[in-house]
């Protein structure tokens, strides 16, 4: 059989509280002083209501009650209203503050006491007026205190109304209704305790809720505000490289396939001259012509290669990230392995994201990686599309540490691309050394 605590505790839990410790000592000071400052209000609330209550429904006494009766109510209607604009007056003014929860509780005490002489002289033992005396227990359920205290506070509250009724009245002692009175003021105090505690649970959880809640909430203010950053920052790095690009293409254009373009011209003029003059002499000024427009077509190939290379679009994902690493190759002389199986139909955007994570990544290993591999694994599992580029590098956490640049916005791209379409991309540091960065994207 469990032990007794055990069940209690089982009891307890099914008012769904638990009455386990904070995990933090903070959280627990935090907890009693947000107590002390609610028994305060309470006080205040409690006083409001009784003195309303005793106030309102005195006109009623004249109604129900015979006049010995309503003398005594009178004189318990007064000392506890005058109890109750205590309270409310030195908490309104905020009188001795820490001195306030004690106050309040000697005055509820002496209210009972006060209740309990009433009911003596409101009618004998035999009345109803006794029973009226377990209506004071109640007001010590909201109390926020820890259960010895409750159970201290409701004995009190117990003995007073006794020592009003009992200890100012010994003529009523020995009256055989005294017994059931003691009975049934056990099991409201024990009711009340319960209560109370029980209550006193449910706001500790509720407390630690809450607390949890503001720090999540905070930290999740402070990664929303972090990706706001991030993002703005990408925003500008965007409209930074569309203007770039453009004014790249445009100096290519001009540099390059224009000056092509004019020697063409050149060469036209002089051969239409010189086929005027000599026909079979144009021979040699028709070769200067074809090898132009082959050089300028060759131009043409590369720039539209570096925009978006066609393979992408004819050959699909392998051959153009193919042409990437050969193309890297020859440009850095890293070494770049593609290993890639069958992958079958890949949708356009994630062909593009896949090879965009490629490019920035291979990039990104010729800016800070000093590698001389580099693994490009390009795998379909379990409807993903998974692309992973190693190198055998510095790593990032040394790259990161060597630049003195702010941190830019490549990674963040990629993050992005990949989140766009449902993905999930990562940045890892490899043992011994160097770099991994995995892109699943969903097919
Ligand atoms: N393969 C890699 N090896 C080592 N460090 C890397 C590698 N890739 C990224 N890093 C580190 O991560 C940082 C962030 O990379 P990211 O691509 O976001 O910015 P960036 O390359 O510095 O600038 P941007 O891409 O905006 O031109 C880099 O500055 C670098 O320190
Ligand atoms: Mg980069």
């Amino acid at each position: 059989m469990p032990p007794l605590s055990h069940t209690l505790r089982e009891g307890l839990s099914l008012w769904g509280a638990r009455s386990d410790d904070f995990e933090d000592a903070g959280l627990e000071e935090a907890f009693d002083q947000r107590c002390r400052r609610k028994l305060v209000d309470h006080g205040a609330s409690v006083a409001a209501v009784t003195l309303a209550a005793a106030l309102l429904f005195w006109p009623l006494d004249y109604v129900v009650l015979e006049s010995a009766a309503r003398a005594a109510f009178a004189r318990w209607r007064l000392v506890v209203a005058l109890a109750s604009a205590l309270v409310l007056a030195l908490t309104r003014f905020n009188v001795a503050p820490r001195a306030l929860p004690a106050v309040w509780v000697s005055l509820l005490l002496a209210c009972t006491a006060s209740v309990g002489d009433a009911m003596a002289r409101a009618g004998d033992p035999a009345s109803p007026y006794l029973h009226l005396l377990y209506l004071p227990l109640f007001a010590t359920v909201t109390i926020p205190l820890r259960l010895t205290s409750r159970i201290a506070l409701v004995v009190s509250v117990a003995l007073s109304a006794a020592l009003g009724y009992w200890g100012l009245h010994p003529a009523y002692r020995g009256h055989p209704a005294g017994a059931l009175w003691w009975s049934v003021m056990l099991g409201v105090g024990a009711l009340t305790v319960w209560l109370g505690h029980v209550l006193l649970l449910l706001a500790r959880e509720n407390f630690a809720h809450q607390r949890r809640l503001s720090t999540w909430a905070g930290e999740l203010e402070a990664r929303v505000g972090e990706r706001t950053a991030e993002l703005r920052a990408l925003l500008a790095h965007v409209e930074g490289v569309r203007e770039d690009e453009r004014t790249r293409i445009a100096r290519e254009l001009h540099d390059e396939l224009g000056q092509e373009l004019t020697g063409l011209a050149f060469v036209l003029r002089f051969t239409a001259e010189r086929f005027e003059r000599d026909p079979s002499a144009i021979r040699a000024n028709l070769g200067e012509l074809d090898a132009g427009l082959r050089r300028t077509s060759e131009l043409v190939r590369e720039l539209v290669s570096d925009l978006r290379p066609r393979l992408l679009d004819d050959l699909g994902l392998v051959p153009a990230v193919e042409w990437l690493a050969r193309r890297t190759e020859e440009r850095a002389g890293v070494r770049c392995k593609v290993i890639a199986g069958d992958l079958g139909e890949i949708p356009l955007s994630q062909r593009t994201v896949a090879f965009r994570v490629v490019q920035e990544s291979l990039t990104n290993v010729l800016k800070h990686a000093k590698a001389n591999v580099v693994e490009i694994e390009m795998v379909r599992r379990l409807s993903q599309l998974v692309v992973v580029v190693r190198d055998d590098g510095v790593g990032v956490a040394a790259a990161r540490a060597d630049t003195t640049r702010s941190a830019g916005v490549g990674l963040v791209g990629m993050r992005e691309r990949a989140a766009a379409l449902g993905g999930a991309f990562s940045v890892i540091a490899r043992s011994p050394s160097g770099t991994e960065v995995r892109c699943s994207l969903p097919l």
